[in-house]
């Protein structure tokens, strides 16, 4: 091995969990029965990593929000089958970031993707390294990557979408933090940080806490806010993350509280579908101990925003359900189609718009594109809000909205922008662009 370069090796396997009561259902998990490891890297370092596939069918290794050439990202072009190992190689050159991998093969993404094939990347870089807070981790700094799954009535989680699993998303009556119903969690006293992926197939949350105490946002998708941003929920659709410090000085030890999630439900269709118990999603008990550190830095970092003067061009991006049939500019997926050119290092904007057909008028859409971390302009030509004024690569486009994106595209290569309702892409909600 080369000594300059840091490997990593997941192997994706299958294997059994119990998720609920005690009965054991297939899951599928890299190095382990469900989830995969945390992989921690820091800015300017080389990676490889070693992907052994030992399922029965293929996948990839995609990683959501790295900045990577197409030939390392893990789209659909990337299919390792089974008993092959893929080797990707890439120097991290983005700043400090909670993000994913997941597979993404053509058709199977959504069901890969429930069974627990995903896990967490985290950067580091200077920024990160010397900001004071919280970043030990499982001491004062936690993941929790949230999903929803359907668990039928013998208590086992399957993939069995049914037609408005298709047509909306699935929509889970369990939910599940790092592979666990309702777990439970200590947590120091003082400020804690949770790092929260939106690893579900198709649910969009509003995360609080449920005595309505208010926390502070301080991360996106792609890095830090420049300041930290109080509020009581935090909204996230699939595939979107949001970094939070928590204050739990104000407790006693023993006291306990909740992360619900106290969104109804974004998309319009019906309020019926929802079918969740309630809508806790674990629980917080507050120790003896000191997280060591109390105080909420007031910047973060900088962010210097992409000018709208610089683009060289506008792109449009339209996204269109009507029943299964899920097109963005009117076309499905196609892999042998490339759909947009884009120049090496060009900034454009992406004006992404969703026509919400459908008897209510229509789901939002989280659209994201890979290869690139973005900067919202505006939303319905408002400034986005303060939370989604940093890097971002995923967006939530709600009915008849207009979101203008901005980027510069320094990666060559084959890319993917989707929705990341894993059933709508699975179904072609998805199109390509090439770097070049
Ligand atoms: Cu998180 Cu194309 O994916
Ligand atoms: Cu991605
Ligand atoms: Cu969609």
């Amino acid at each position: 091995p080369d000594p300059n370069k840091s490997e990593f090796h997941l192997t994706a396997q299958q294997g059994t969990s119990e998720i609920l009561n005690g009965v054991e259902s297939e899951t599928l998990g890299y190095n382990g029965n469900i989830l995969g490891p945390v992989i921690r890297v820091h800015k300017g370092e080389k990676v490889k990593v070693k992907m052994k596939n030992n399922l029965d069918e293929g996948t990839t290794l995609h990683w959501h929000g790295l900045r990577v050439d197409g030939e390392n990202d893990g789209g659909p072009h990337s299919g390792i089958m089974p008993g092959e190992t893929w080797e990707p190689e890439f120097t991290i050159d983005q700043p400090a970031a909670t993000l994913w991998y997941h597979p993404h093969m053509m058709e199977k993404t959504a069901k890969q993707v429930y069974e627990g094939l995903a896990g967490l990347f985290y950067i580091e870089d200077e920024v990160s390294d010397s900001l004071a807070i919280p970043k030990e981790y499982g001491v004062n700094d936690f993941p929790l990557i949230i999903q929803d799954r359907k668990m039928d009535a013998s208590d086992n989680m399957e993939y069995s979408p049914n037609m408005k699993d298709m047509m909306m998303g699935l929509y889970g009556n369990a939910f599940l933090v790092n592979g666990a119903i309702a777990p439970y969690l200590e947590v120091p006293k003082g400020l804690v940080r949770l790092r929260i992926l939106n690893g579900s197939n198709g649910r969009t949350y509003d995360f609080s806490l449920d005595n309505s105490q208010a926390f502070n946002q301080i991360a996106s998708d792609g890095g830090f806010l420049e300041k930290p941003i109080e509020k009581s929920a935090v909204r996230l659709s699939p595939g979107e993350r949001a970094e939070i410090l928590v204050d739990f000085s104000q407790y006693e030890t023993g006291e306990k509280i909740s992360l619900i999630n106290t969104d109804s439900n974004v998309y319009a269709a019906s309020a019926s579908n929802d079918e969740m118990d309630k809508e806790e999603l674990m629980e917080f008990a507050v120790t003896n101990k000191e997280s060591g550190v109390n105080e909420i830095p007031e910047q973060l970092t900088e962010i210097e925003p992409i000018e709208p003067k610089s683009a060289v061009k506008t792109r449009e991006f339209v996204m269109m359900g009507m029943g299964t049939t899920l097109t963005i500019n009117d076309k499905q997926m196609d892999m042998t189609r490339i759909d947009e050119e884009v120049d090496f290092n060009a900034t454009e904007i992406w004006e992404v718009s969703n026509q919400g057909a459908g008897k209510n008028g229509g789901m939002a859409h989280p659209f994201h594109i890979h290869g690139v971390q973005f900067q919202v302009l505006d939303r319905d030509g408002n400034p986005p809000p303060a939370n989604e004024s940093g890097w971002k690569d995923t967006v939530l486009i709600q009915p008849k909205e207009t979101v203008r994106l901005i980027a510069t595209f320094k990666n060559k290569g084959v890319f993917m922008y989707h929705c990341h309702i894993l059933e709508h892409e699975d179904a072609g909600m998805m199109g390509q662009y090439e770097v070049n």
